[in-house]
């Protein structure tokens, strides 16, 4: 049932070119316009929201900090992610016009449900993106727009975050289409863009081997530290998080912007630090500004492994190991820079020894706050 793979989490991986095309297959109509039916809250509705706020906990919580990036800029409606667990213990500010996103894998996570029950109660509606037919978000939720990764049997997620990520990018266009915020051109251009992922990602997996080199020789180490800007920060974190929960390691991610705010001095001599390199394109100035931070860790002993892209030559100097992932717009980078790190992460814990599927003190779902 692996399908010829060692780990459930090898096949995972692999599945996410489908995981991708799959998510968005069918919400598109032949014009080239998104036909979210399933999503059961009116057009009028959706025309009066004043907020998004988006609650989830783990790898499904930086799913949703990436998709702030794309509702705000799509739809300019003000947008807030928030843990789960935190939510609803601060007397959040919500009423009828706040449209609350709960994003879970299971659909069973105790601290999402809490949270959308929470909104609820206080007037909102809630939309759920989840993997889980008929699972208990989705059924306590107003709407549900589901993830089509089909079943994720690897504790730690792979395939599920990066639909996830689809699932968002499709929410916030279809909330600009409706609220004629963007242009339908402008939505179209995205979604072409959207259906060429999935053959970008197959691209990254067949790069894959010298990330795994990469990762056995690391084995060893105690700590590395992940950076990150503007969409590339939560994919740090993301990073992190995989590295924590398979390999056991300390890992730690950061907006690269904060480094000279204080985690600049855990720096030390041949410290693996991996940075996510915005595109070139688009918004340079980001890019010219993580090539400095990339420069000044250097410069104090650290180890890079650079995340960049296809072309991007202002890194090569300063890169220690360089990862290329193919040139996508910004804001859908996330799906092409992810891979490598969850690879990276999945190598690292079989060099260390440990259960990839089943990492010791954790659940597939957590049904208890
Ligand atoms: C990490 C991981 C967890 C889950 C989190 C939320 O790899 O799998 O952090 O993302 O427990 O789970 P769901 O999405 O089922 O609500």
């Amino acid at each position: 049932e692996k399908g010829g793979y060692d780990y459930f989490m090898l096949k995972e991986i692999a599945e996410q070119p489908k995981a991708v095309a799959d998510t968005l297959l069918g919400r598109i109509d032949a014009s080239g316009a998104l036909t979210l039916d399933e999503v059961r809250i009116s057009a009028a509705e959706l025309r009066e929201v004043d907020k998004v706020v988006i609650v989830a906990c783990g790898t499904a919580f930086h799913a949703g900090l990436i998709a702030k990036y794309a509702i705000e800029h799509w739809t300019r409606i003000p947008c807030e992610v928030e843990l789960a667990s935190e939510f609803r213990y601060r007397d959040p500010i919500l009423d009828a016009r706040s449209l609350v996103i709960a994003i879970s894998q299971s659909g069973e996570t105790m601290d999402t449900l809490m949270a959308l029950r929470h909104a609820r109660e206080q007037g909102s509606r809630v939309l759920a993106i989840c993997n889980t037919n008929g699972s208990t978000i989705p059924r306590e939720s107003d709407a549900v727009l589901y993830t089509h990764a089909g079943p994720e049997v690897a504790v730690a997620s792979t395939k599920a975050f990066l639909t996830q990520l689809v699932a968002c990018y499709l929410v916030a266009l279809y909330l600009g289409q409706v609220r004629g915020t963007k242009w339908a051109d402008e939505i179209r251009a995205v979604i072409r863009d959207l259906a060429e992922i999935s053959g970008e990602v197959e691209r990254v997996l067949e790069t894959m081997e010298p990330v795994r080199a990469l990762a056995r020789g690391l084995a060893d180490k105690n700590t590395v530290l992940f950076l990150g800007r503007h969409v590339g920060y939560p994919v740090a974190l993301e990073g992190a998080l995989k590295l924590k929960e398979l390999a056991y390691m300390h890992a730690e991610g950061f907006a690269a912007g904060e480094l000279k705010h204080g985690p600049i001095a855990l720096i030390e001599d041949d410290l693996p630090v991996v940075v996510v390199v915005p595109s070139p394109r688009g918004r340079s100035v980001l890019h010219d500004k993580i090539v400095s931070n990339i420069q000044e860790i250097r410069a104090r002993g650290a180890r890079t492994i650079v995340i960049a892209e296809e072309g991007d030559e202002a890194v090569v100097p300063y890169a220690d190991h360089l990862i290329r992932i193919p040139v996508t717009p910004t804001l859908l980078q996330p799906l092409v820079a992810t891979v490598p790190l969850q690879v990276f992460a999945c190598e690292l814990a079989t060099a260390r020894g440990n259960e990839v599927d089943q990492p010791r003190n954790l659940a597939k779902s957590v049904t208890v706050e």
